[in-house]
């Protein structure tokens, strides 16, 4: 049996933090579950980690089923959260329950995610009633990005923070089972998370959410250039997957790779009958 929403919210009543990660394919997720991870999100960032975009907007549902079918092949315990992208779940209710359904159903996922506040909450209530468990996501929702002005910290001034906090009541009120908060202040993440019977799962949100989310490829240190503030590299797979493929690139050159470790031999008698010797 995969961990369920109400372990996830039983985590919090029993004040024990929750880590969840991304995770995009079956080699990846069955790493990541077997580190303890309980609560896997396939993230919509796999629009920049994978795919190379700039942002998350080009992702598709097609992109999203295809990516969570294979973290579920290489997961047996996990829960799994697939990311609903830009304009699949906001167009309608109806859209949103359509295409929440075959998140469940072809991508095998056992939730979704949404991103967006009070203005969800309806959403959100009918695809819970349809037996369907939503997490939320607000604060900094990057599927909004161009609405946003950029990638910057949301909840800082009082009416942008007040907002949030209404924005929270209104989706665990709709159903939610548990809330992304993203890129906002510290002391917000805190008084939200105490306002809540719902967990919190904190991304640049400080050290008191119930749980934290991070980007695979930001906490292993997989991508180059600047790493978000708000992620922490537990290590350099960059580095190390470099120096790899550049010690496998000198040993084909110098001939050193293949050995006879790597190679397969014939049988001494069709050795014989064949070259006679
Ligand atoms: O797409 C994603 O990975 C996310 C997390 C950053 C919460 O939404």
């Amino acid at each position: 049996m995969r961990t369920t929403i109400l372990s996830i919210q039983k985590m919090k009543a029993e004040r024990q933090r929750i880590p969840m990660i991304t995770a995009y394919d079956a080699a990846m997720a069955r790493l990541v579950e077997e580190a303890g991870i309980p609560m896997i999100l396939v993230g919509d960032s796999l629009g920049t980690t994978v795919q190379g975009h700039e942002t998350t907007i080009p992702v598709t549902l097609e992109d999203m089923i295809y990516h969570t079918r294979m973290v579920a092949r290489g997961t047996s315990k996990a829960l799994i959260i697939l990311d609903l992208p830009f304009m699949t779940y906001t167009v309608s209710v109806e859209q949103a329950l359509t295409n929440a359904a075959r998140a469940i159903q072809e991508g095998g996922a056992g939730a979704v995610k949404m991103e967006g506040g009070e203005h969800m909450a309806p959403t959100v209530a009918r695809v819970v009633q349809a037996g369907i468990p939503v997490m939320a996501h607000i604060g900094l929702t990057p599927q909004s990005v161009y609405q946003l002005g950029g990638w910057r910290i949301q909840g800082r001034d009082v009416n942008s923070a007040r907002h949030l906090i209404d924005d929270a009541l209104a989706l665990q009120e709709a159903g939610a089972f548990a809330i992304v908060l993203e890129t906002i202040p510290a002391e917000l993440g805190k008084d939200i998370s105490s306002r809540l019977h719902i967990p919190t799962i904190g991304i640049g949100a400080g050290p008191d959410c119930d749980g934290q989310v991070q980007v695979f490829h930001d906490m292993l240190g997989l991508l180059e250039g600047k790493t978000p503030k708000h992620a922490k590299q537990y290590a350099h797979l960059n580095e190390t997957i470099k120096q790899a493929v550049s010690s496998y690139v000198a040993e084909v050159r110098d001939g050193s790779f293949p050995t006879e470790a790597n190679s397969f031999a014939m049988h001494e008698a069709t050795l014989a009958e064949l070259y006679g010797h």
